[in-house]
């Protein structure tokens, strides 16, 4: 059976994450080091308390973190605020649905489950973050 190794479901920080807001980013690496503890912890096979109360970490930064950078977004006169906050709405959703999942199955994790909390992360970064690059170029030079 193929298995991930720790190395496989880590994130690792680089430049191409940035989108360019310094307590943005700061958060976003905030949310990678919550994941691969996540995956530490998973890798050891140490399910149990410990996962559940990082998850809830994860899940508590998370939300912290969207009013945050909507609040930003909003100072910074960002157009399609809107529909940015509803997907951190659905966002939020499927975290809580994902460690409300963790507390019925004994917290324990599978990998397609560390798969989804990766994914969840890079969702966010990559497919929506990522298109406000414009909005804190333009914030910074104004
Ligand atoms: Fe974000
Ligand atoms: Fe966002």
């Amino acid at each position: 059976m193929f298995e991930l190794t720790e190395q496989d479901l880590t994130l690792a920080w680089s430049g191409e994450y940035s989108v360019g807001e310094p307590i943005i980013d700061q958060q976003h690496q905030q949310m990678f080091e919550l994941y691969n503890e996540l995956v530490a912890l998973f890798i050891a096979g140490r399910p149990g308390t410990d996962f559940v109360q990082t998850a809830t970490g994860l899940l508590s930064l998370s939300q912290q973190h969207f009013e945050d950078e909507e609040r930003l977004m909003a100072a910074a006169g960002a157009g399609d605020l809107d529909s940015h906050r509803h997907k951190h709405a659905e966002l939020i959703t499927g975290l809580q649905t994902m460690t409300a999942e963790l507390d019925m199955v004994s917290a324990t994790p599978s990998v397609a489950m560390m798969v989804v909390f990766r994914d969840w992360i890079l969702t966010h970064i990559l497919s929506e973050d990522l298109q406000l690059r414009p909005l804190w170029a333009a914030s910074e030079q104004g």
